[in-house]
């Protein structure tokens, strides 16, 4: 597990290197530099003409120190000072002394600079000191290195993306490649960021491990040694150690949603699936999943107790449970969606469809208009304990009765508002899917383009549903299965490519990624 920072953290992290560890910031820039320099050495030839625009804060001083450590190496480098010379900062004048004394080619004003003479830029404009709107000459700046067409490098974090949302602060620089230092930033993981970020090299410059610990942030992303996590599994076991996970899904004639989330829950590990689905359903799955328990439903005669105990005594003895993926928000479906509410007592996600009808349901009171937290206590007071939510960010807007927007621009604060007060464990779909338990909160960076792509989601529930079953903490579960889902997809993509990768293909890449 990686742990991720915001900019206030950071800026923590140098203050307890300089003043407390007592590292010099000038032999912090000097380290940064040379690392800049090292990634941009490995993708530039000594051909290149390279122009690095500097700021007045300290992230114009690494840029700088940059020009001058290419210089060094034989490169041909000049130097736009886009910030102005009485707001900069004690490292960044030294740094400008020492390219003066070097009589390097310094521009004050970018009229005067023939930007097509340049063929690698580098952006040294603002780091993760960037606290408003980018307005005046560093927008121009930044519109001309956007419609540049060669290299483009950033220092820390592209100008103009927020180092603690990865929004763009009015107009943002797009790199292709970015040396960022210590640790990743938030806003280089989270869209638009990251993909103002361009690839992502992230630098040792020294500082100590004590520096960085003295720091506690509780965002965080996994890598690959996460998935030592996984539940283990015993020689001496049988399928009832790996836990039954009950999939509610699919409406009469539509079974492809609870196909794909039961598949995926066998590939993942559950000892047993079991498949509640309208009776239309029965000779389809039989067929393609013959290993699925099957237990099915007439969608006309939910009123009877004798249909309703077939649903009533699946929930029961489930481990785990997925209630939603393609249920439709018929009459049955919300009368399935409360016999397995008001029945459940394992662990259950809460997905698609099942999502919609309780957005459907509040938008009747008038206490619950517009009142997001009210309608996620109301929620965490229906559901089991272990409730793990898994919308899109549309659902969720319609969930929270929130707009869409407001919603993108601070992924966090959202999903820190669903979970800071209740148990319930939050899996905010998208091309960065951010998962959210109480305060900490989790960055997803596995998956690709690709799995934007009907039933991934399904997929991911069943993926989700398998790991609960065995017995996983619903929070671990629900973050482990968000990055195993990515990481399906990115062995799928491989295979296929994105533009054929189907969610079929992120079940069977499953295999891969767990071997
Ligand atoms: N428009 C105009 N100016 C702006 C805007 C804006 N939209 N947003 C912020 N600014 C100004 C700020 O007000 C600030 O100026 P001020 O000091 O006059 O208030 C300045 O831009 C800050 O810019 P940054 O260079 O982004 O911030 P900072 O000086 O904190 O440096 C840092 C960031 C430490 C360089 C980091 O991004 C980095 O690269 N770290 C690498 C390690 C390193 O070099 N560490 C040692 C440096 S020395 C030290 O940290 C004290």
């Amino acid at each position: 597990m990686k742990k991720l920072v915001n900019s206030t953290q950071m800026k923590e992290i140098d203050a307890f290197a300089i003043d407390k560890v007592g590292i010099p910031s000038l032999v912090l820039m000097e380290n940064a530099a040379n690392q800049v320099v090292n990634a941009m050495e490995e993708r530039i030839s000594k051909e290149d003409i390279i122009l690095v625009v500097c700021g007045s804060g300290n992230n114009g001083g690494d840029g700088l120190a940059v020009a001058r450590i290419l210089l060094n190496h034989g490169f041909q480098v000049d130097v736009y000072l886009v910030g102005e010379r009485d707001k900069m900062t004690e490292e960044t004048k030294k740094q400008l002394e020492i390219a003066e004394n070097l009589d390097m080619v310094i521009w004050d004003d970018a009229n005067e600079i023939n930007f097509k003479s340049y063929t690698v830029l580098v952006d040294a404009i603002f780091g993760i000191g960037l606290d408003r709107e980018v307005t005046g000459k560093h927008e121009k700046i930044i519109a001309i290195m956007n419609a540049f067409h060669g290299y483009v490098f950033a220092v820390d974090i592209p100008s103009g993306i927020s180092a603690d949302s990865g929004q763009v602060l009015g107009t943002a620089v797009r790199a292709d490649v970015t040396i960022t230092f210590g640790i990743e930033k938030i806003g280089q993981l989270l869209y638009p960021g990251s993909l103002h970020t361009g690839k992502l090299i992230v630098s040792d410059i020294g500082f100590p491990p004590v520096a960085v610990e003295s720091v506690s942030s509780n965002v965080s992303m996994y890598d690959e040694t996460d998935l030592f996590s996984l539940p283990r599994r015993s020689a001496y076991s049988n399928k009832g150690n790996y836990g039954r996970a009950v999939i509610v899904a699919g409406s009469a004639n539509m079974s492809g949603a609870a196909y794909l989330s039961a598949k995926a829950a066998y590939r993942t590990g559950a000892g047993l699936v079991q498949i509640v689905t309208p009776e239309e359903n029965r000779a389809i799955l039989q067929t393609q999943l013959p290993e699925a328990i099957l237990t099915t439903y007439y969608t006309d005669s939910l009123a009877e107790e004798a249909e309703q105990e077939k649903i009533i005594q699946a929930v029961s003895g489930a481990d785990a449970i997925v209630i939603g993926p393609g249920i439709g928000t018929s009459d049955a479906a919300r009368k399935v969606l409360d016999l397995v509410l008001y029945n459940a007592k394992s662990p259950l996600i809460l997905d698609a469809d099942a999502l919609t009808i309780v957005s459907e349901l509040y938008n009747k009171f008038p206490l619950l208009r517009n009142n997001p937290c009210a309608r996620i206590s109301e929620l965490a007071h229906s559901v089991p304990k272990d409730t793990i939510l898994t919308p899109h960010l549309k659902e969720l807007a319609r969930l929270l009765d929130k707009n869409l927007d407001e919603i993108k621009g601070n992924l966090l604060g959202t999903a820190a508002l669903c979970t800071a007060d209740s148990n319930l464990t939050l899996v905010m779909k998208d091309a960065r899917t951010v998962v959210s338990h109480h305060e900490e909160q989790y960055i997803n960076a596995s998956g690709n383009n690709g799995m934007a792509t009907g039933g991934s989601g399904d997929v991911l529930t069943g993926v989700i549903a398998g790991l609960l079953a065995q017995g996983m903490v619903a929070s671990e579960a629900a973050k482990l299965g968000v990055y195993i889902h990515g990481l399906a997809g990115d062995v799928a993509a491989k295979e296929k490519s994105e533009y054929s990768l189907m969610a079929s293909d992120i079940i069977e890449a499953l295999t891969a990624v767990l071997k």
